[in-house]
C-alpha cells in the first residue's frame, strides 16, 4: 500500500507513515527503511552509500541544515520541518524530522525519524524558509 497520496506535485504522507534513515558521521546514508524509500522514489540500493543531500530540495535554506549538523555534532537532538525532493521529478514531500546521534560499538552515526507534519506547520515553514538562505 502506498504511504502517500498525490496532490499536484506534493506527496502527502499518510498518518501511519514513518520514514527512517541513518547516516555515518559524514552524512552518507547507511540505512533507509521502506517508507523513506517509497516517499523519496529510490530503491534502498540507490540510497546506501550516497550523501543524504541526494533528497535535498532547493527550497530548503542552507541555514536549516547548518543548524541540524551543529546540533547533532554537539550530541543533541534536532527537530525541524524539511521539504524533500523526489527522485527525477518536480515532486516533493514535507516531513517533521527528529535527528539524533547514536554511538554503536564505538562508532558514531545519526538517525532521522520523520512523521507527517500538520498543514499549518507546513504553511509556517514555507513562510519561515522564505526569510532564510
Ligand atoms: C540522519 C540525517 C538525515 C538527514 N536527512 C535529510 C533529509 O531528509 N533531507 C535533506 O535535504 N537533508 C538531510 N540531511 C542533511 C544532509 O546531510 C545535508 O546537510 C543537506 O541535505 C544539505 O546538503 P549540503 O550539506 O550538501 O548543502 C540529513 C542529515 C542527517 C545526519
Amino acid at each position: 500500500m502506498s504511504i502517500y497520496t498525490s496532490n499536484g506535485n506534493e506527496r502527502v504522507l499518510s498518518q501511519e507513515s514513518f520514514l527512517v534513515s541513518e547516516t555515518d558521521e559524514k552524512g552518507i546514508i547507511i540505512f533507509a527503511n521502506d517508507d523513506f524509500c517509497q516517499a523519496a522514489g529510490y530503491s534502498v540500493d540507490e540510497l546506501i552509500g550516497k550523501s543524504h543531500n541526494i533528497v535535498r530540495h532547493p527550497d530548503m535554506p542552507k541555514a536549516a541544515f547548518k543548524d541540524l549538523w551543529e546540533t547533532i555534532k554537539r550530541g543533541e537532538t534536532w527537530n525541524g520541518f524539511v521539504k524533500n525532493a523526489v527522485k527525477n521529478s518536480s515532486e516533493y514531500y514535507w516531513v517533521y524530522a527528529t535527528v539524533f546521534p547514536v554511538l554503536r560499538n564505538g562508532k558514531r552515526s545519526y538517525i532521522s525519524c520523520r512523521k507527517k507534519p500538520v498543514a499549518d506547520e507546513i504553511a509556517s515553514s514555507i513562510d519561515l524558509y522564505k526569510t532564510l538562505v
